[in-house]
């Protein structure tokens, strides 16, 4: 890998660079545990293990001082009442940030810290989100028929610990009740 300036687009002639060095896809059985309505999510799989998102990695070396950056996209679709979303996670070294940029779709991020407070802010083209240091975070595709597509970067050495969201999950979750988007609360949260 050299070390020198690089440059890519990403909207010409398509969204996806010409040059990628990882393509990662991530399918409804990756995902077992983490929607709230467990029969509808293991119905589904039954039928078909469907891909739910895809992440196109550019890497550099992971090592302090570099940083990753990549594409995601997050396809249309629900589990029951609550759409598609990514695995989420903390980084495994919890005091590195991320940034993202929304290309294209519509769709929310999802996000907490250990500290147990959280936020949910709403993605759409051109949007801009900062995830500090220590706070987990989610992508969720809201729209019927389009991808949520993100550009993101973050410190190379980040790590992702995924362990902590598969226990159980995030605090909050995205349905759709009767044509309108809710966050309802994780009944794992509460127990
Ligand atoms: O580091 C990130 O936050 C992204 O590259 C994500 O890895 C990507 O959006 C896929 O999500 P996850 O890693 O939670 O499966
Ligand atoms: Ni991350």
């Amino acid at each position: 890998m050299k070390d020198f300036p690089m440059v890519f687009d990403l909207l010409n002639p398509e969204i996806i660079p010409s040059h990628v060095d990882n393509h990662i896809i991530r399918k409804l059985s990756s995902l077992r545990g983490q929607f709230y309505d467990n029969k509808a999510f293991e119905d589904m799989l039954a039928i078909e293990d469907t891909v739910i998102y895809e992440v196109y990695e550019i890497k550099r070396p992971e090592v302090a001082g570099e940083m990753l950056m990549g594409i995601s996209i997050v396809h249309p679709g629900k589990v029951g009442q609550e759409f598609f979303m990514t695995k989420g996670h903390y980084h495994t070294i919890l005091e590195t940030a991320e940034v993202y940029y929304c290309m294209r779709g519509e769709g929310f991020m999802v996000m907490e810290n250990p500290e147990g407070e959280f936020s949910i802010e709403c993605l759409s083209p051109g949007r801009v989100l900062y995830v500090p240091p220590r706070w987990a975070h989610r992508s969720i595709c809201t729209s019927r028929q389009d991808d949520l597509i993100t550009f993101f970067v973050y410190p190379a050495d980040a790590g992702h610990d995924y362990g902590t969201i598969e226990d159980r999950g995030f605090h909050k979750m995205v349905i759709e009740k009767q044509n309108s988007i809710e966050f309802i609360d994780n009944p794992k949260w509460n127990k």
